[in-house]
């Protein structure tokens, strides 16, 4: 049975405690990250949850843990639930409260909750591609925040799933920003082109181990925004995500990316990312 951390202590589901006046569960006020497991160990951990605070902050909600805490947290939950692939699941809101929009006036604590879950690898994706839908993106403007506040993204990828594809782009003003859980990147004869990490969309912690792969790899990057247009003309498009890693796009609106099979440049930037992790899990 799965253990969860919650109110400072370490659980099992049937004793689980969220109070109805929990403002997450009212208003989706809170944060949340998503941390991979490989081989039991956290990935990129650093990185999400310093994240996590910078989300906290900017809607002024201060977390009653300090990072390396949380760090702590999510290897226990790790080794309670004895994952070995999977991720750890996060999230912190506002508190319990009875509702009103503005902050609660007495001071509440906020409600820090978490598991380890296991989830394979989505290797058939990573291999074989994925087809994407694009959607008008409708959200607010400070997707930079990685709220708890995602009835655009569920609605997205609610479309997209309705159209047998894997994953929603969302599209503003004729420009593409990212997936609906996801970041964005195409290539066009060898540059690899993203949207610039701005507050219309969330600076992933994949999209920064892809930008500095290709760092490595002497692959130029433009960090800016390409247009609908642009994103139909690549020769390659790919998505990246805590468990969706580096996965090809091979086919966009029913029309096929390039030959319709995954790019040179994405599958070297795979195996890239496939040297970063425990080899075991590698060659899962
Ligand atoms: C809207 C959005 N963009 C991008 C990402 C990718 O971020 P990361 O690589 O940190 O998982 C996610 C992940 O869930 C997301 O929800």
């Amino acid at each position: 049975m799965t253990i969860y951390f919650i109110d400072g202590q370490f659980t099992k589901k049937d004793s689980l405690n969220i109070s109805i006046d929990d403002r997450g569960y009212y208003f989706g006020d809170g944060v949340y990250e998503v941390v991979k497991v490989y081989d039991g160990e956290l990935f990129t951990a650093e990185e999400h949850i310093e994240r996590l605070f910078q989300s906290a902050s900017k809607i002024k909600l201060a977390i009653p843990y300090s990072e390396q805490q949380l760090i702590d947290i999510a290897k226990e939950l790790v080794k309670a639930n004895d994952v070995k692939t999977g991720h750890v699941y996060m999230q912190v809101t506002r508190g319990a409260s009875p509702r009103v929009h503005q902050f609660p006036e007495l001071a509440v604590t906020p409600v820090v909750t978490g598991y380890a879950i296991h989830s394979p690898r989505p290797i058939k994706n990573i291999e074989g591609g994925v087809s994407v839908k694009t959607v008008e993106d409708v959200r607010w403007l400070r997707c930079d925040i990685k709220s708890l506040n995602l009835l655009a993204n569920v609605l997205a990828k609610q479309e997209a799933h309705e159209a047998d594809c894997t994953e929603a782009i969302f599209i503003r003003d004729g420009v593409v920003t990212e997936g609906s859980s996801s970041n964005a990147f195409g290539v066009k004869d060898g540059v690899v082109i993203t949207h610039p990490a701005t507050n219309l969309i969330l600076n992933g912690i994949t999209r920064r181990v892809v930008l500095e792969l290709c760092k490595e790899l002497g692959i130029s990057v433009e960090e800016r925004g390409f247009t609908h247009d642009e994103m139909n003309e690549m020769d390659e498009f790919f998505i990246t995500s805590t468990t969706s890693e580096i996965t090809p796009v091979v086919n966009i609106d029913g029309k096929a990316v390039g030959s319709g099979t995954p790019g040179d440049v994405t599958k070297k930037l795979q195996e890239a990312f496939a040297r970063q992790i425990p080899l075991s899990v590698a060659r899962d």
